[in-house]
């Protein structure tokens, strides 16, 4: 069986989820937008669903929107305060180690005239706050999009203190989106405590089905709805909806909130404990704040092994029966050096020798145990870093 250590890139589905999801898949359920019966039973499911994601996120029911996923959740967080900006320029502020589904968006706005400036991260991963709120305070700035947790190196953004430095804007306070993809049931999350405007998050990556994101959106602000033409989710997102898959992904998601503190123990014993195995036999460098530092997602490990390539190393280890990532992406099969690790200031050759290690709830000690041995025998039968003496 596949050693699986790729949970940020998607997580197995929870067997209760799945239960839950096939029990809905065999009932008679219509379009929730039709009055009859079967309609009308999808509808309750969806109201069921955006009430039980509410109350995990403690925020109002009105607050949430189901999506597709992270992707369109994060689109709809930046275009949508763009095209709903009062007036004005209505520049953006994106932190240099956004996920593409942030970044990408922002640049397309760019270059439809919106300016745009990328605040830094430091050599750990983390945003660096001074400056962040500096270009944030620029009056033409509409919208601030902060990751919250890194989906590759897994640091955490300093969530209070933004909170407080963005207050002290005053009127100058632009929105600020969160994209909390990574961080909904591994790190405790306060959204409506410190004020967040807007915030994207996906079921699969807790544990829910593919294809349902959540974009929460506080009403009062400025925003506006992409997709028209059926006036679901209260006019912010038309398109009828995937009932089923919405209640087992709200199911999921109550879940991950609940057993988060579990989840949070479980998986640091996990890392810390490879961790120790791979720094004993291999040279390889830890990316990222230190193991046990409150900056840090607890389930995700990110390497450096100077001088082989992350891309052969991965196909390596699948062939071995563990899959693991790179972390970056990767376009028409050419492997593209990581842009977190290049805006902390890793070389371009560095940033294509990185792997990343990402653990769950299922993940045991023996799995971890057995990763050590094939990681190991893998990257020595690879060639460099050399085993210490
Ligand atoms: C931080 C982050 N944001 C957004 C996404 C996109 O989410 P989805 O796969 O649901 O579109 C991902 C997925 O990897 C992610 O890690």
């Amino acid at each position: 069986m596949t050693l699986y250590l790729d949970h940020n890139s998607t997580t197995p589905m929870l067997p209760v989820v799945r239960e839950r999801l096939l029990e809905l898949l065999a009932q008679d359920l219509g379009n929730p937008s039709s009055v009859h019966t079967s309609g009308r039973r999808a509808r309750a499911l969806i109201d069921d669903a955006r009430a039980q994601v509410a109350a995990a996120l403690e925020v109002p029911e009105e607050w949430v929107l189901f999506t597709s996923g992270g992707t369109e959740a994060n689109n709809a967080a930046l275009q949508g305060a763009v095209l709903g900006a009062p007036s004005g320029e209505a520049g953006l502020v994106v932190s240099a180690g956004e996920h593409a589904s942030v970044l990408e968006p922002a640049r397309a706005l760019q270059a439809r005239g919106h300016a745009l400036a990328l605040a830094p991260i430091d050599s750990s991963g983390v945003l660096e706050l001074d400056r962040a709120l500096e270009l944030a305070g620029n009056p033409a700035c509409c919208v601030i999009s902060s990751l919250m947790a890194n989906n590759e190196v897994g640091s955490l953004a300093p969530m209070a203190e933004l909170s407080e430095g963005l207050a002290a804007l005053g009127k100058r306070r632009p929105l600020w989106h969160v994209d909390g993809v990574q961080a909904l049931g591994r790190v405790p999350l306060e959204l409506a405590a410190w004020g967040v405007d807007l915030a994207s998050f996906s079921a699969h990556k807790l544990g829910g089905p593919l294809g349902v994101g959540l974009f929460v959106r506080n009403p009062r602000a400025p925003w506006a709805p992409l997709a028209l033409g059926g006036g679901q989710e209260g006019g912010g997102r038309a398109g009828t909806e995937n009932a089923p898959a919405l209640a087992a992904a709200a199911l999921a998601v109550e879940l991950a909130v609940a057993h988060r503190e579990a989840y949070a123990s479980h998986t640091r014993a996990l890392v810390s404990s490879l961790w120790q195995r791979l720094d004993r036999d291999l040279d390889v460098i830890l990316l990222g704040p230190p193991l046990g530092h409150p900056a840090r997602l607890p389930n995700t490990l990110q390497l450096l092994l100077p001088g082989l390539s992350g891309e052969a190393l991965v196909a390596r280890l699948d062939l071995e029966g563990l899959a693991a990532s790179v972390g970056s992406a990767c376009s028409s099969g050419a492997a593209l050096a990581s842009h977190v690790l290049l805006a902390m200031g890793a070389t371009k050759d560095q940033a294509r020798s990185s792997l990343r290690l990402s653990v769950g709830a299922a993940t045991s000690h023996q799995d971890i145990h057995r990763a050590g041995d094939i990681l190991v025998a893998t990257v020595v039968a690879l060639g460099p870093p050399a085993v210490h003496e």
